[in-house]
């Protein structure tokens, strides 16, 4: 038997645009890939079923949520996060770091770990790079991350100290891992400093890791700081290795992080616009709530192929929306994970045709981005 159940294949590459495949215990990803997320062991208002209807391959669950509950305990009890969510397919799981500094205001940050306030009852916890692992073991996710410190990208002291600080976690979380059907990927960190994110890659990138992540991006920079900075990191992270781009993001940032090199990316963008009933598209962003849906006869994407707009009228989900329906949050998900799914699909097709920069640029011209 093959004693390393994670090998990534590279079938295509297009300038630095590849297209592969990520053999995981619970199945193959092919990549690029986008991951929808469940946050709390479920992608918001859609069911597995939908889920794998609408083509994704790999969802993202949040090591912060289920520590805090209802517990690695009660996960491992239960089966594990496959059986406990009923998702057969590959799941990962982010290491908590990312979310104990962005959604806890009160923590104490130590070289050891973190101590910080749960948003559920007040109560004190603490993660350290080990406690981490020891849950996403419990939680048995297909791919797991290490646990780091995201600062925020701007200050140059505190970015470099976070950044080294990731790199101690990093060989900590390494050295805590015994699972052999898990795969733990590194984190290169370094804000918008080009010479830390290559100090950055270059460290991660020796440590012998089966995949690499890119963290610490969208999170305020501008969208050409963060290009720039995948730029310089995947000039460095080795190419047989899958790239996995963390809380990305946008059809645009998909689209651009591929063009540079990144094959997985999550974000939990798609399902929160549809939550505020806004559907992504191939030309921009549409919303349903907008009055001069409520006669309209045509499906949010005439071009669409998702269980909604096969079936429903804009009419119909503004009718839903105004009616307080939660079937119109489950409806506008499916379209705008499909939509995303659709995306990293074509992209990939046009990798192996080797016509991505085409594609790329007829997909910018005719796409009308957000305002920054
Ligand atoms: N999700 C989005 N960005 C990050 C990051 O920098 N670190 C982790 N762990 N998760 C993320
Ligand atoms: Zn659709």
């Amino acid at each position: 038997m093959d004693s390393n159940p994670f090998t990534f294949e590279c079938h295509a590459t297009d300038g630095q645009a590849r297209a592969g495949v990520f053999h995981t215990p619970h199945g193959p990803i092919p990549t690029p890939i986008f991951a929808p997320v469940g946050t709390q062991a479920t992608v918001k208002a859609v069911t597995p079923a939908q889920l794998e209807e609408l083509g994704a391959h790999l969802v993202l669950s949040n090591t912060y949520h289920l520590f805090l509950r209802p517990g690695p305990d009660i996960v491992a009890e239960m089966g594990g996060l496959h059986r406990f969510m009923n998702w057969p397919h590959p799941i990962l799981t982010d290491s908590g770091g990312f979310q104990v500094f962005s959604l806890t205001s009160m923590r104490k940050l130590d070289e050891d770990g973190v101590t910080f306030k749960s948003h559920i009852d007040g109560s004190m916890q603490r993660l350290t790079p080990e406690i981490s692992v020891d849950v996403q073991q419990k939680l048995g996710a297909d791919i797991i991350m290490c646990f780091d410190e995201c600062a925020s990208p701007y200050d140059r002291d505190y970015v470099e100290r976070a950044m080294h600080r990731t790199h101690r976690w990093a060989e900590r979380c390494q050295q805590a891992k015994t699972r052999p059907d898990q795969a733990l990927f590194g984190i290169v960190q370094g804000g918008v400093f080009p010479d830390l994110r290559q100090q950055s890659a270059e460290w991660i990138a020796a440590q012998g890791f089966p995949g690499h992540a890119i963290g610490g991006l969208s999170v305020g920079e501008t969208k050409a700081e963060m290009n720039h900075m995948i730029e310089v990191v995947n000039a460095v992270l080795p190419p047989e290795k899958p790239r996995y781009l963390m809380g990305v993001g946008s059809p645009e940032d998909l689209i651009h992080g591929i063009w540079r090199g990144v094959d997985i990316f999550d974000c939990v963008l798609p399902t929160r616009l549809a939550r505020h009933h806004a559907a992504m598209t191939f030309s921009g962003r549409l919303n349903l709530m907008n009055a001069v849906n409520a006669r309209d006869p045509r499906p949010i994407d005439e071009n669409c192929g998702c269980y909604a707009c096969r079936h429903y009228t804009r009419a119909y989900l503004r009718h839903l929306i105004t009616a307080k329906e939660i079937l119109a949050a489950t409806l506008i998900s499916i379209h705008n994970l499909y939509t995303l799914e659709e995306l990293v699909r074509q992209a990939r097709q046009a990798i192996l045709e080797g016509r991505y920069q085409a594609f790329a640029e007829n997909f910018l011209a005719n796409y009308r981005p957000q305002p920054e």
